[in-house]
Order: structure tokens, then C-alpha cells, then sequence
């Protein structure tokens, strides 16, 4: 049984279109599920809703199968860290994190045992004493996650928790949070407008646009099986390519053609494809599956195309080599030993095995 639930759940702040539109979704026990989406598109909404600082216009949410509509936050269980995780400036580490037990009237001894705990989970014992303004960055943060962690709570809410930390703190920050998770096995709810965040943290990723749920699904499965080129387009850095052209016959065999390169489409996927036969098409193929033909195994006639490379961007591990036919530019990840030169024509072989189809209407995932 899931832990949280939302069943057909509708906020519209007053009289304003709809800021989370009819989603539905379950959270199951010890689960971290990550709400992915650009800015504006209902995360914090939902978060907050499930948190109980806002009342669903429309739906039910279900925290451990309860019907918690009409439950007040404190009375919830549950513990929310914020982007802004406001720290008393005036008590120490130790008095921050035992504060809400505190107003709850936990016994002293309690407290203390609790707090210690927390403060290990975190290897922030050394800290207990300081103020606020007497940490850095991501020890503030860590105090944030302390004073959620002491409550014991069922369901750990984060809103963007790292957003205020630098970019290497933020890489650190995030391991921080997967292992406790792993240490303290309780269901996590995550709210990130960061991709790779929310590959790296979710056991499973709920991926929203415009107040809509588009795909919950497994990190992997949304990365190779994405439903629309929203979601393709959203997840993975550098983004996936996507190539405007036709579907087309050929030779008894299905090609995808760009305008100014025919590339063969693998049979498996002709049945999918049929109804597209002279029609439009985007094709999505991501940087990592484009390679250089001097360094490709698989190269044949039919899956390899001539292009200029306009840029190469030197990564260290990698280069980003970005590309040019003539109608479309796009990107590919080669190795890093692997510099064209700029301004010379390659050929670049299409991992075809890898390739996406979108109806350009609908923009869903054709194949
Ligand atoms: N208190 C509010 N009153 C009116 N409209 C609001 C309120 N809070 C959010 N909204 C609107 O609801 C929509 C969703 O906002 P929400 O904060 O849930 O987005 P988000 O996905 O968390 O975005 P971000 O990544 O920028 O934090 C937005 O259009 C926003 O302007
Ligand atoms: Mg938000």
C-alpha cells in the first residue's frame, strides 16, 4: 500500500488557472520520489499540499491511508526542509535541531538522545554548539535536515533543498542525502527542477509540466523510454537531438529522411511507424548515441551521415562536438582523444537501435 497518495488532486489558487491539474499518484513505504519539472509547472504546489500548508482545490491525499484533507500539518507526521531553511539565528546547532521537540514537549533526556542522533547521522556533531552564522553552506544544511530528521517524521518532504548551495557543495550535498536515505529508510518526497538530481536521487522520478504528470516512472525507464519529447527533452545532459523530417519508403525498408540525409530505420519499429509513411515526424536521438564513423564499430551506409562540425566543446572526460547538415544543427558526446577539426565535414553514425519517433502534433512518443 502506498505511503502517500494523491487521487485526482486539483489546487487553483484563487480564481487563477490551474496550478496543478488532476494528478494522481502513489508513494510507496521508504520510497524517495522525486516531483522533476521547470519552473512554475505545480511542484512546490503539490509538495505543499501533501505537507498541509495548502488545501486541494479538488482530490484526496492519503499520507500512511489516511484521508489527510482535513488534517492539519502538525498533525501529519511528517517533516518538510525548504530551499530557504531558515535557521533561528540566535540558538545553536543543538538548540535549532531540539526546538520543535521542544514545543511538542518531548521529555529532556529524549531530546537529547534524539538530537545526538541525528546530529551523527550527519557528522555534524562537532557543530552542536555554534550558531548559525558560524557554518558554512552545507553544514546550514545539514542543521536544516537535522532539525527534520529528530521529529522522526513518516514522510520527509524536500523542496529544492540545494538550490542555495554552490554547484560543487550542491554534487556533495546531494550523495549526503542519498545515503540517508539509505541509512534512515524513510519514504522521501523531493521536489528538484535539476535533471540529474533527480536521475541520481529517485527510486522512481515523477515528471511534471503545466500542472500535469506526465510520466512516474523509474530513472532509467524515463530516461530510455520517455512518453513525449517533453519528458525526452527534460531528461539527460546535453538534451536530445531532435530532427524535423518525413517517414519514407525506400527499397522495401523504412527511412527516416531529413531533407538532406536518408537514414534507415530498423525493422523492429515499422510497425509503429506505418501509419507515419509520408508524414512528418521528429526523430530524437541523444548526444551519446551519435558517434564519429573514424571511432564507430557499427557503422554502415545506412545509419552514417555527413555533417560539418561547427563547435567542439572540450568537457576533460568528453568533448561536446555540435554538428551541422545543412537543415538541423545538433550535438554529439564523443571521447575526449576524439577533436575534429572545425569547419571540416565528418561522419557521424546514428545509434539507430537508440532512436525516437514523436508525432509532431501531439508531440507523444511515437516509437
Ligand atoms: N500562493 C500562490 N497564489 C497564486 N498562485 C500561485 C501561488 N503559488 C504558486 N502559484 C502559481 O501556481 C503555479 C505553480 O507554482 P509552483 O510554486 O507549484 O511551481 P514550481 O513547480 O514549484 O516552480 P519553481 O520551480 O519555480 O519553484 C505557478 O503558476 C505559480 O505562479
Ligand atoms: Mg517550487
Amino acid at each position: 500500500m502506498a505511503q502517500v497518495s494523491l487521487k485526482n488532486v486539483v489546487k487553483q489558487y484563487n480564481g487563477d488557472s490551474l496550478a496543478v491539474k488532476n494528478v494522481s499518484l502513489g508513494v510507496e513505504n521508504k520510497e524517495f520520489l522525486v516531483l522533476l519539472g521547470p519552473s512554475g509547472c505545480g511542484k512546490s504546489t503539490t509538495l505543499r499540499m501533501i505537507a498541509g500548508l495548502e488545501t486541494p482545490t479538488e482530490g484526496e491525499i492519503y499520507i500512511a491511508d489516511r484521508l489527510v484533507n482535513n488534517v492539519p500539518a502538525k498533525d501529519r507526521n511528517i517533516a518538510m526542509v525548504f530551499q530557504n531553511y531558515a535557521l533561528y539565528p540566535h540558538m545553536s546547532v543543538y538548540e535549532n535541531m531540539a526546538f520543535a521537540l521542544k514545543l511538542r514537549n518531548y521529555a529532556k533526556t529524549d531530546i537529547d538522545k534524539r538530537v545526538k542522533e541525528a546530529a551523527q547521522i550527519l557528522s555534524i556533531t562537532h557543530l552542536l554548539n555554534r550558531k548559525p552564522r558560524e557554518l558554512s553552506g552545507g553544514e546550514r544544511q545539514r542543521v536544516a535536515v537535522g532539525r527534520a530528521i529528530v521529529r522522526k517524521p513518516m514522510v520527509f518532504l524536500f523542496d529544492e533543498p540545494l538550490s542555495n548551495l554552490d554547484a560543487k557543495l550542491r554534487v556533495q550535498m546531494r550523495t549526503e542525502i542519498h545515503k540517508l536515505h539509505l541509512k534512515i529508510q524513510t519514504t522521501m518526497i523531493y521536489v528538484t527542477h535539476d535533471q540529474t538530481e533527480a536521475m541520481t536521487l529517485g527510486d522512481r522520478i515523477a515528471v511534471m509540466k503545466d500542472g500535469n504528470l506526465l510520466q512516474l516512472d523509474t530513472p532509467l525507464n524515463v530516461y530510455n523510454n520517455p512518453v513525449n519529447k517533453f519528458v525526452a527533452g527534460f531528461i539527460g545532459s546535453p538534451p536530445m537531438n531532435f530532427l524535423k523530417g518525413k517517414v519514407i519508403k525506400k527499397n522495401g525498408g523504412m527511412y527516416f529522411d531529413e531533407g538532406n540525409f536518408k537514414i534507415k530505420i530498423l525493422e523492429g519499429m515499422y510497425d509503429k511507424l506505418k501509419a507515419y509513411i509520408d508524414k512528418d515526424v521528429i526523430a530524437g536521438l541523444r548526444p551519446e548515441n551519435i558517434y564519429d564513423k573514424l571511432f564507430a564499430s557499427n557503422s554502415t551506409p545506412e545509419n552514417t551521415v555527413a555533417v560539418v562540425c561547427d563547435v567542439v566543446e572540450t568537457m576533460g572526460s568528453e568533448n561536446y562536438i555540435y554538428l551541422s547538415t545543412g537543415k538541423h544543427i545538433f550535438v554529439a558526446v564523443v571521447e575526449a582523444s576524439n577533436i575534429p577539426s572545425i569547419g571540416s565535414m565528418i561522419e557521424v553514425v546514428f545509434d539507430m537501435k537508440r532512436v525516437h519517433f514523436f508525432d509532431p502534433a501531439t508531440e507523444e512518443t511515437i516509437v
